[in-house]
């Protein structure tokens, strides 16, 4: 069961360290671009990175951006360290997600992207009910949003 934590001064080095596999480099920004784009919107208040555990161990990292006015949840970045992966824990950290903005009565919707050719992200979406909404060329990113109205 994952547990989401801040990330602090205690456990920034830890965040910055964990990596994905060489071919999904090209998936995910690295952890330490997400936390500098942070201080870069820090203004606008929307953006929240956390820090991803599985009791007392570090396992990946979630990077949420909310849009107040388009009513829109986004996960702008997930990502789960390399020795980690394939235990369910980037489906945990999408239900978590879901979960959370399906509790948020200001929200309506959900979004995640993949890049194109990431089948695991692709997978994990379309099994928990999100639908394909666009696409951005310039990034090749397929666009994956679900209804989180209650
Ligand atoms: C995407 C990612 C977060 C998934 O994390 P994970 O902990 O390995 O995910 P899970 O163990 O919950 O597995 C999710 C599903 O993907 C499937 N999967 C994993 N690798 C796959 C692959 N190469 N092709 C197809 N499906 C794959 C699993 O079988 C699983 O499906 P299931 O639950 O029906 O069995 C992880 O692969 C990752 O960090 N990738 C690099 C960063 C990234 O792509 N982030 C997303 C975009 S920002």
């Amino acid at each position: 069961m994952i547990v989401l934590k801040e990330i602090t001064e205690d456990n920034f080095h830890e965040v910055i360290r964990l990596k994905v596999g060489e071919a999904q480099a090209k998936f995910v920004a690295p952890n330490v671009k997400s936390l500098a784009e942070c201080w870069l919107y820090r203004d606008n208040g929307d953006v929240f990175p956390y820090a991803v555990y599985d009791k007392e161990e570090m396992v990946g990292f979630l990077l949420l951006d909310l849009d107040e006015e388009k009513r829109e949840y986004m996960i702008w970045r997930m990502m789960v360290d390399e020795k980690f992966q394939g235990r369910g824990y980037g489906r945990q950290i999408v239900e978590h997600v879901i979960e959370r903005a399906k509790g948020d009565a200001g929200y309506d919707s959900l979004i995640a992207d993949y890049v194109m050719g990431n089948e695991a992200m692709k997978k994990l979406l379309g099994t928990l009910g999100f639908e394909e909404t666009g696409f951005e060329e310039d990034v090749d990113e397929v666009v994956m949003t679900l209804d989180v109205q209650n």
